[in-house]
């Protein structure tokens, strides 16, 4: 809890952190969630895939609530990726119109909890100009919010993210705004989509698979990483809770022997 809270909402979080058995002092700022699992959720109950991304909705919305709960800071989420366009046609459609019925649907709730919310990735062509302007409308209300931010990567990846902070620097150095030695670290990140946003110290991805598909790849270069078995659509605040008590039992050295304070 690094923000600068009102004094009610910080002391609500830490009675909820102390009530879980967290450690106050080892509460992740940022944590981000590849939610994943919801076609074989749906799969096993002899459902069609798109029932599962409609039931993961609500695993989504009990998980905000916890982050709220326990005074995150950023909460990011996987919601459709560069790579899953290649996707069948109708599973692509449906997921474009879900994202922006959820937006639409849920926009004034996460407004009224204080949730700012922002968006990561390419504003390509392929993504609906209505989707485009639900989500500009969602950052224009959102804006001054300040109680947790809300990261929804839409048309994401990790790699196109970093072609895109190239891009941006090589065409600084074209116009002698900064030149290659001066190239950094620090100006990769501030290059990135959302440079103000802490990076991600837990991520999390459902369903059982070990990978990082592609998912904050600068970001999460120190970040924690829980895997759970559990399928999105069975995902809630419990298991939240749960990943961030296995997070608070790690040591993280940040390649040296302490922890970073
Ligand atoms: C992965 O399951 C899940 C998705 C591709 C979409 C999840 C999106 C949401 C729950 C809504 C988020 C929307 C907003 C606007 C916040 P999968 O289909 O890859 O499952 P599988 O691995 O079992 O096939």
């Amino acid at each position: 809890m690094a923000r600068n809270r009102p004094s009610a909402e910080r002391d609500a979080a830490l009675r909820e952190i102390k009530r879980l058995g967290l450690n106050p002092e080892r509460i992740p700022r940022h944590v981000a969630i590849v939610m994943d699992g919801n076609g074989r959720w749906a799969q096993a109950r002899g459902l069609p895939r798109t029932e599962g991304h409609a039931a993961g909705e609500s695993a989504l919305f009990d998980t905000v609530e916890g982050a709220l709960e326990i005074g995150l800071d950023c909460l990011t989420v996987f919601a459709f990726s560069t790579e899953n366009w290649r996707r069948p046609a109708s599973e692509v459609r449906y997921l474009m119109k879900f994202n922006e019925s959820l937006l639409v649907r849920r926009r004034d709730e996460l407004n009224e909890r204080g949730v700012r919310m922002l968006f990561s990735g390419r504003r390509d062509w392929r993504v609906p100009k209505r989707l485009l302007r639900h989500m500009d409308e969602s950052i224009e209300l959102t804006k001054k919010n300040t109680r947790m931010d809300f990261v929804i990567a839409f048309n994401y990846g990790g790699r196109a993210e970093i072609v895109d902070a190239v891009r941006k620097i090589a065409s600084d150095v074209a116009d002698g705004a900064t030149s290659p030695e001066k190239i950094d670290e620090k100006s990769i990140a501030r290059h990135l989509y959302h440079p103000e946003v802490p990076e991600p110290d837990l991520v999390i991805r459902t369903s059982g698979e070990i990978r990082t598909s592609n998912f904050l790849l600068w970001e999460a270069a120190y970040a924690e990483y829980v895997f759970t078995p559990v399928l999105w659509p069975d995902f809630n605040r419990e298991q939240l809770f749960a990943a961030i008590a296995e997070y608070q039992s790690r040591d993280r050295r940040f390649g040296g022997v302490e922890e970073r304070k």
